[in-house]
């Protein structure tokens, strides 16, 4: 029910990180795929066996051409669609967060989703799937992550509501919300004590190993009733207190109290 074969799969960021990680297991799977991306990523593509297409999320025109180029590429209508390419900038608290960073944030994250999920539709065949890369951050306040949280919620809530849009076609739409990832955007050593110590695994996450097969999931029929759904992929991140956290909070890594 993993088995992509003949399936046609266009993944946006798809040059490095989580997206490239999706890549390489879909076509390891025997999908075909498109990575597109405003990094030129033809030596990439060249390398794992995809087709590369210059694409900027932030764009509309942009994103339309290269779901259409997709389409082009690989002869047909298009099986999965991947709406991955996101930035990490986490800015200052909302009173100084800068015009600037409010735009890049939200034109990349947030309206490169919305406008995947305006011109994916007519370029999947009915039974296709749609799989957005959200974040944890979408379900778990942090002082500072403010934009990019938002952002991500807005993505989670975008995918419920094209869930249901395109339902009757038998197209899935779901997100994935992974804690931190060992990739150039979530690799810092603060990021990596957060996951040590506040996701119940202890660990960061690896994009090959932990984060892509979550997408070769729900891209397959093995998902084939899953629609509409923001699926966490954090570690136990925002499941509650880890052990490690009550432990330096007070000493013991049990719950405090009678509860
Ligand atoms: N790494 C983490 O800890 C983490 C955690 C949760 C969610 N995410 C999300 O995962 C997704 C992938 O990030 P990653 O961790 O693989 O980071 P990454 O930096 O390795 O990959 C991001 C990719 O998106 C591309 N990209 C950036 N802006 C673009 C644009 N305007 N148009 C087209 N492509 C663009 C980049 O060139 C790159 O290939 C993002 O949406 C990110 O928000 C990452």
């Amino acid at each position: 029910m993993f088995d992509l074969e003949n399936k046609k799969a266009f993944i946006t960021g798809g040059s490095s990180g989580i997206g490239r990680a999706i890549a390489e297991l879909f076509i390891a799977n025997g999908a075909r795929v498109v990575i597109a991306d405003i990094v030129d990523a033809t030596a990439i593509a060249d390398q794992i066996g995809a087709h590369y297409l210059p694409c900027n999320v932030a764009d509309e025109t942009s994103v339309a051409n290269a779901l259409a180029g997709a389409e082009d590429a690989l002869n047909g209508k298009l099986d999965i669609v991947v709406l991955n390419a996101g930035v990490g900038d986490i800015g200052p608290t909302f009173e100084q967060t800068d015009q600037a960073l409010i735009e890049k944030i939200t034109s990349i994250n947030q309206w490169g989703v919305l406008y995947g999920l305006k011109y994916a539709p007519e370029h999947l065949n009915d039974g296709g799937a749609i799989i957005a890369t959200s974040s944890m951050a979408s379900k778990l306040s942090m002082p500072g992550s403010g934009v990019y949280s938002a952002a991500k919620a807005a993505v989670n809530s975008m995918v419920s509501m094209a869930a249901m849009e395109l339902g009757q076609r038998g197209i899935r739409v779901n997100s994935v919300c992974p804690g931190y990832v060992d990739t150039a955007l979530g690799n810092s050593p603060e990021e990596r004590r957060t996951t040590q110590m506040l996701t119940a695994l202890a660990r960061h996450a690896d994009p090959a190993e932990d984060i892509a097969p979550v997408f070769l999931f729900l891209g397959s029929d093995a998902s084939r009733y899953i629609t509409g759904q923001a699926i966490s992929v954090d570690g136990g991140m925002h499941s509650g207190y880890s052990g490690a956290l009550l432990q330096l909070v007070t000493g013991s890594n049990g719950a405090p109290g009678g509860h």
